[in-house]
C-alpha cells in the first residue's frame, strides 16, 4: 500500500471552537491523518485544511463533495457545534425564563445541525475506513441523571441529539458495519461556551481543551464497532440515558 492510500480523513466540524481547535492541533501531528476543519471561521493552522461553511444544506453538501474528491476514506468525524448562552439569552433557571426564540436557536444548533451534517456526510460514512463518529453531547442530556432541573433548552437539545444519534447508529449498521457512533460528554472544559458558568467549578474539574482532545482521541481509538451508540464521558465511562 502506498503512503497516500494509507492516509485517512479526520474531519472536525465546528472547527472554530476551543475543543475543535485542540483536536486539530493534536491530530495534525499524526502523519497518517489528513485533518480538515469545517466551520464558519477558524484560524489557519499548519497541516490543517480549513473549509468554510454557513451550515446550510447546500454548503454542507458541497463540503461533502469536496471531501469525497480527496479520495481518502474517512476514519474520524467529530461534530463539536453547540451553544449554551448568547448575547440575548442564558440557560433557563426556571420555567418562566422560557424564551421561544432562544429555545429554537439552541435546538437548531445543538440537535438539528449535527443531524444535518450527518445527513450530508452519510456517503463519507458509508465509504469510511472503520469511521469513528463522535458528536459532542453533554451529561445534562441524560434524562435519568437530571436531579437539578433548569437549563430547559440545553438539556432538551442534548437529549434530542442523543436520540437522533441512536437512530443514526442503527441506520449506519446497514451501510458500514465498521462504523461506530459516540455521544460524548467532555466534562467541564475551559472554553467560550463554559466561560460564564465556571465560577462554581473546582479548578481540578475544569479541563483544558488540550486534555479534552487527548481523552476524546483515546475514546475514539479504543471504541469497538458494536452497532450501538455509546454515550460516554471524558473518562470513557458510560452515562445512563
Ligand atoms: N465546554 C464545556 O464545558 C462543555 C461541556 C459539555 C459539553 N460541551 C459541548 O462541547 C461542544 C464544543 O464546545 P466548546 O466548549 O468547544 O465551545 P466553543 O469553543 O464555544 O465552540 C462552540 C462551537 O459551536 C459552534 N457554534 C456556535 N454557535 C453556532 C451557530 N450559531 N451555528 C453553528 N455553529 C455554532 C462553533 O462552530 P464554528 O466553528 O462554525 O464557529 C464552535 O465549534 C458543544 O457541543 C458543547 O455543548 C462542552
Amino acid at each position: 500500500m502506498s503512503d497516500i492510500e494509507e492516509t485517512r480523513l479526520a474531519v472536525i466540524v465546528g472547527g472554530g471552537g476551543a475543543i475543535a481547535q485542540a483536536l486539530a492541533a493534536l491530530w495534525c501531528k499524526d502523519p497518517t491523518l489528513r485533518v480538515v476543519v469545517v466551520s464558519r471561521a477558524s484560524p489557519p493552522m499548519p497541516n490543517v485544511q480549513s473549509l468554510l461553511t454557513d451550515y446550510s444544506e447546500a454548503s454542507l453538501l458541497a463540503i461533502a463533495s469536496t471531501l469525497a474528491d480527496l479520495q481518502m476514506p474517512m476514519s474520524r468525524l467529530v461534530i463539536t457545534n453547540g451553544v449554551l448562552s448568547g448575547d440575548a439569552f442564558s440557560p433557563e433557571r426556571k420555567i418562566s425564563d422560557l424564551n421561544v426564540t432562544a429555545f429554537q436557536h439552541v435546538l437548531a444548533v445543538n440537535a438539528l445541525l449535527p443531524l444535518q451534517v450527518l445527513s450530508a456526510f452519510w456517503s463519507l460514512i458509508r465509504h469510511g475506513a472503520a469511521p469513528r463518529v463522535a458528536v459532542l453531547s453533554a451529561r445534562v442530556g441524560s434524562v435519568s441523571d437530571n436531579r437539578l432541573g433548569g437549563w430547559y433548552s440545553y438539556r432538551a437539545s442534548k437529549a434530542a441529539l442523543n436520540m437522533m444519534l441512536k437512530n443514526a447508529a442503527i441506520e449506519a449498521q446497514r451501510i458500514n458495519r465498521q462504523a461506530k457512533f459516540i455521544a460524548y460528554h467532555p466534562g467541564t472544559v475551559d472554553s467560550p461556551l463554559s466561560q460564564p458558568f465556571q465560577r462554581s467549578v473546582p479548578k481540578e474539574k475544569l479541563f483544558t481543551p488540550e486534555f479534552t482532545a487527548l481523552q476524546l482521541t483515546e475514546v475514539l481509538n479504543t471504541a469497538v464497532a458494536d452497532g450501538e451508540l455509546s454515550y460516554v464521558d471524558w473518562a470513557g465511562e458510560t452515562i445512563a440515558w
